[in-house]
């Protein structure tokens, strides 16, 4: 018999596809652009390698998106190298009706908030799965200086959040990822301010700040945009 968990990875495969697709009309040829790190950024970087024109160049959030981005001929560039980006594209775990995001299921939230930070405009992919209601569901990423970890995992225990260490992950920077389960993220923005500041948070999963202009979402229907 066969497993009904299979069509619907599938789909939510194709889904991916076209929101990687979809990107392709925020990108100028002969711009540099700014690439986030995941599944559906990979199919965004299958669909780059088809631009008429291509890309000058890219700023990558991840040792795995520079590799794929080399393999199919773009150079990438140091973020240090670049004073602003017209856009940036990258995917999430989680996004509200306001653009706020959770992002670091893949590990990379760090760079890929500098890259984000860089752009003038950040364009979320993303299959219908990661709209949600309040931010929260899934578990809040947050890369720690490996000293920090305990006494910021108890931070979170007193806010009702159970932190758990991401066994074995080392970060592209050397950091250590706690993920945060059974946190009800009412106002994104003032939880991203919050932790960002505590001793040893090298950086916060929520993406409020830096929140999505733009989201290209995957449904059954096509690709729904949402401006922000
Ligand atoms: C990587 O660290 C994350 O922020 C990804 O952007 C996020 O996990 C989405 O990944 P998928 O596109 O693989 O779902």
């Amino acid at each position: 018999m066969s497993s009904p968990a299979k069509p619907a990875a599938a789909s939510q495969a194709e889904l991916k596809r076209l929101v990687g697709e979809a990107a392709l009309a925020y990108v100028q040829a002969g711009s540099i652009v700014g690439v986030g790190t995941g599944s559906t950024v990979n199919c965004f970087i299958d669909a780059l390698a088809t631009l008429p024109g291509g890309v000058a160049g890219a700023v990558s959030s991840s040792e795995a998106s520079t590799a794929r981005l080399r393999a199919i001929g773009v150079p990438v560039l140091e973020a240090s190298a670049v004073e602003k980006l017209a856009v940036y594209i990258d995917g999430a775990d989680e996004i509200d009706a306001s653009g706020c995001m959770i992002k670091g299921g893949g590990g990379a939230l760090t760079r890929e908030k500098i890259v984000a930070d860089l752009a003038e405009r950040f364009v979320c992919i993303a299959d219908g799965s990661k709209l949600v209601e309040q931010l929260g569901r899934f578990p809040l990423p947050v890369e720690v200086v490996p000293m920090a970890a305990a006494q910021i995992a108890r931070r979170f225990a007193k806010l009702g959040g159970r932190p758990v260490l991401r066994e074995g992950v080392v970060t592209d920077n050397g950091g250590h990822i706690l993920d945060v389960h059974g946190l009800a993220i009412a106002d994104p923005a003032a939880m991203e301010a919050e932790v960002s500041q505590w001793p040893g948070v090298v950086c916060c999963g929520i993406f409020a700040r830096n929140r999505a202009s733009i989201c290209l979402l995957g449904t059954a229907e096509g690709v729904r945009t949402m401006r922000f």
